[in-house]
């Protein structure tokens, strides 16, 4: 093997940091010299400013000096042209167009949308600590914050301000606590702007993150759908017909009416409604442990019932979430409380929750997901 030949050997061990693709598959060495015992390489960024840049010198160098009968490297960082950054979008993508992955026949991902009569009941901070409890199980997992008004996952993840990196249209979910993330709030000019869109522009908006993010191979995704029985929720059961849904309720018959209608849209639009969860449950009082009901009791297993009969089988309570300052604190400080305060109750109804969801701890790539209830 010549000297150069050896050298592209070495590259082609070398991924890219986000698109876990050897540089060579993705074309992006140009070109490769020997001069004495010196390599002078070219490689080729998919964006120019690439973040990853230093990790990429990094894992070249030394790949490269591995070589025999080298010393040193001479590296220069190029930009793609169009026509190669196409090519590394269809290599990406598998060759297909731009289309939604979850949307297609043999899809193995499992989509799920967390709903919710209304705001304020924990929708989206049990969506983040799903997700998490999920990843810590070893499922490879993605949340699309849907919420375009609300949009509360950034902080939630520990992420407000992190910019996806973007290949034209494509770009690479940010990943936190073992989960890609995309949100609305990571594609505003400024964090305080308003989001303003009518229905027919949100379907299109959601239609976007659903296919222009690379999300790779996912096991389970989670959409933090926004509160009520709005356009959001139709839309994803028009773009995802096999996604499913998880009812969120406060204890609050008056919020457990409220929560009935988002199951009933789902139910109409032929969506699996795989269960309720009842957040801001009862909690033990720190001084004397009495059970203190904050607000009221009941919701979740009024909203199970009446979801159950509407359905015609079993919509169960997967399980309360008792109300909790350090999940309130872990959302604000974007820690959810299953990766920081593992042992509180919080984390564990949260993790028991997940243990219904799915069966098997393992990632279940290759195999579609089952029920167990
Ligand atoms: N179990 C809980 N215990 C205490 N506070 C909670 C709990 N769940 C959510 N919260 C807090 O309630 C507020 C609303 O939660 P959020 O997840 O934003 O709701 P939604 O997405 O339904 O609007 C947040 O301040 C959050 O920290
Ligand atoms: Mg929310």
């Amino acid at each position: 093997m010549s000297q150069v030949e050896a050298v592209r050997e070495a590259l082609s061990k070398v991924q890219d940091p986000e698109l876990h693709r050897s540089l060579t598959e993705l074309g992006m060495v140009e070109s490769i010299d020997i001069d004495g015992g010196t390599a002078r390489v070219t490689v080729l960024l998919t964006i120019s400013g690439c973040p990853m840049q230093d990790r990429l010198r990094e894992d070249i160098t030394k790949a490269v000096l591995e070589v025999d009968g080298l010393s040193a490297i001479d590296l220069t960082f190029g930009a793609m042209s169009q026509e190669q950054r196409d090519k590394v979008k269809s290599i990406v993508r598998g060759g297909r167009d731009k289309v939604i992955p979850f949307a297609q026949a043999g899809s193995l991902t499992r989509v799920i949308g967390v709903a919710s009569g209304k705001g304020g009941v924990g929708k989206s901070s049990l969506t983040a600590n799903l997700a998490v409890a999920a990843a810590n199980k070893g499922l490879r997992v993605g949340i699309l914050d849907a919420d375009v008004y609300g949009h509360s996952i950034p902080r939630l993840m520990g992420l407000i301000g992190v910019r996806p990196t973007a290949i034209d249209q494509m770009f690479i979910p940010p990943v936190a606590f073992g989960v890609k993330v995309v949100s609305m709030e990571m594609f505003k000019p400024e964090r305080a702007d308003a989001v303003a869109y009518r229905g027919p522009l949100l379907h299109r908006v959601l239609e976007q993150l659903l296919s222009d993010a690379h999300w790779g191979d996912l096991d389970l995704l989670l959409l933090d759908l926004p509160p009520g029985t709005g356009d959001l929720a139709i839309s994803l059961a028009q773009l995802i017909p096999t996604s499913e849904i998880i009812v969120v309720t406060t204890p609050q018959i008056a919020a457990a009416e409220v929560a009935e209608r988002a199951g009933r849209i789902a139910h109409q639009m032929h969506q699996r409604v795989l269960g309720v969860i009842e957040n801001m449950s009862a909690f033990p009082c720190p001084k004397c442990g009495e059970e203190i009901s904050l607000f009221g009791s009941g919701g979740g297993e009024e909203t199970s019932k009446v979801l159950s009969q509407l359905v015609g089988a079993d919509v169960p309570l997967l399980g309360k979430v008792a109300f909790s300052p350090e999940l309130r604190s872990g959302g604000d400080d974007g820690h959810p409380v299953v990766s920081l305060e593992t042992e509180s109750a919080s984390a564990r109804a949260i993790n028991e929750i997940v243990e219904k969801l799915v069966v098997r701890p393992k990632s279940l790539l290759g195999v579609r997901l089952g029920i167990s209830s």
